[in-house]
């Protein structure tokens, strides 16, 4: 394949991209911006392996053949509920990709014509190396919050903030000093273990109930990484394809720091997660409980329904069901919507694929913002496994860990039923007062079995 041909199929591979992201931000588009990724990976890999300076044809399929079956392997036996988990780690190889591409560049840097371009190699390697490190061991760290293998509290050495500020300057520094010395690998060892621990200190401060806006954090930093490591192989699909990755990772942050109401900034600096009191079974009063042939009465006799998904869903796989009770109760004249917090689940988008791949049509699917205001004028709420989403203390208790994180105001409706089954806290561990409300009865169980109850009841 001539030079001018891998370009324009570079070209076309990052339209592809460019195309799938936009494919991604909508549910009704998503197929077809998974597939577009998929096409516009193809063309990048194909001419990728046939450019005319690409060697070692051999040992590049058999690391395709080794990373496919890997990755067909986990895509096909990984949960929803386990993705966040997965994407960490898959991160967690873009960092360490950018840190062994870095130091192969400065082994075997490639001749170039000036002092300039030497320089701005030099610049490439230093940087791309930090960023990947920063990226590998953070992900690390944020693989095993989300698995339970690591403790979800944040971790708090003394002076956390003045550590990170100093490993940021003590990198610089020796930046400055690697490009002085013209590129010693005393200096790239060094800032390598800083940026490992530093990547580590970053992600392991903060809290498990953060750990939504720093997965997409980390998406960002890898994407940043990928970049990087385009510069310094002089891949211009490389350096598009990260920078895409780099910005839409930091605008899904972003949205995500609005939806829980967290500074940007702080995600950034790693510093914001707080202490988590975890006050599983911290009784706030009395709770009254139902059972599912009362909870189909009182949803015959509603106007108006609206479910709010969580978690307890994904896991108990209850949509299904749900779908059902939908469609039973739309048949009778009642109005049914769902409300859908942004944080929800365990991933963005979690109870939207969820619900689709329950055939709930998507214009009843409606976001916080659209449906909160609605609660007042709704006879019953059903909170399915849903909990630190759907809890007053975000707004009612400034000590709260979650406070200041906008929530569905599902007690404002006239009868609100939490499926669950017992009064543990959620992801975030702390109790809800929402259970203990007058209009407020919990019907216990499996989510599934609670609404498969219920549908024969309808
Ligand atoms: P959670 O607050 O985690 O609550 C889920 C509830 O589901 C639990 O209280 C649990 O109570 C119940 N449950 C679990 N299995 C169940 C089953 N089989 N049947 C019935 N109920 C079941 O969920 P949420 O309201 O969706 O909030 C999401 C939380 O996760 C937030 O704190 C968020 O920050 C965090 N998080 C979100 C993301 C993203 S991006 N969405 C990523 C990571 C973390 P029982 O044990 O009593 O049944």
């Amino acid at each position: 394949m001539s030079a001018g041909l891998v370009q324009a199929a570079y070209i076309v591979a990052a339209l592809f991209f460019i195309m799938s992201l936009a494919g991604l931000s909508k549910q009704e588009t998503a197929k077809s911006g998974n597939y577009y990724g998929i096409a516009g990976m193809a063309i990048a890999l194909i001419a990728t392996i046939f450019a005319p300076d690409t060697s070692g044809f051999g040992w590049i399929i058999v690391a395709m053949v080794i990373g496919a079956s890997i990755g067909i392997y986990y895509a096909k036996k990984v949960e929803m509920t386990q993705m966040p988990e997965l994407v960490a780690i898959l991160h967690s190889f873009v960092g360490m990709a950018a840190v062994l591409v870095g130091f192969n560049s400065y082994l075997d840097s490639p001749e170039v014509a000036t002092h300039a371009e030497h320089v701005i190699h030099l610049v490439e390697i230093f940087l791309g190396v930090f960023i990947g490190a920063v990226t590998f061991t953070g992900s690390i760290v944020a693989f095993g919050k989300l698995r339970g293998v690591i403790s979800s509290s944040p971790l708090n050495i003394p002076h956390k903030h003045k550590w990170n500020l100093a490993a940021v300057v003590v990198s610089a520094l020796l930046l400055i000093y690697f490009v002085q010395v013209d590129g010693s690998a005393f200096a790239l060892l060094i800032m390598t273990l800083i940026a490992f621990v530093f990547g580590y200190h970053l992600v392991a401060s903060i809290g498990g109930a953060d750990m939504p806006v720093v997965v997409s954090m980390l998406n960002s930093y890898s994407g940043w990484a990928a970049a990087a490591a385009g510069f310094m192989l002089a891949n211009d699909l490389l350096i598009v394809t990260g920078a895409l990755v780099g910005s839409s990772g930091a605008i899904l942050s972003y949205i995500m720091c609005k939806a829980m109401n967290r500074s940007f900034i702080s995600v950034i600096a790693g510093g914001f997660g707080q202490e988590i009191v975890i006050s599983e079974g911290d009784e706030q009063g009395e709770h009254r409980e139902t059972f599912a042939e009362d909870v189909a009465e009182l949803l015959k006799n509603s106007k108006s329904v609206i479910i709010t998904p969580g978690y307890g869903m994904a896991v108990a796989q209850a949509q299904y069901p749900v779908y059902e009770i939908t469609e039973k109760l739309r048949a009778l004249g009642v109005e049914v919507r769902f409300g859908i917090h942004p944080v929800a689940g365990r991933l963005p988008g979690h109870m939207n694929v969820l619900l689709a791949e329950a055939k709930v049509p998507y214009e009843i699917v409606l976001e916080m913002d659209e449906i909160n205001d609605d609660f007042t004028e709704t006879d019953t709420v059903l909170v399915i496994g849903a909990n630190d989403t759907v809890n007053p203390a975000a707004l009612e208790d400034p000590n709260s860990p979650i406070a200041g994180m906008p929530v569905l105001e599902v007690w404002h409706a006239k009868n609100v039923i939490v499926f669950k089954r017992s009064m543990n806290t959620g992801y975030a561990g702390v109790q809800n007062p929402l259970f203990f409300k007058e209009n407020t009865q919990m019907l216990f169980g499996d989510a599934k079995e609670s609404v498969d109850s219920i549908a024969k009841f309808l």
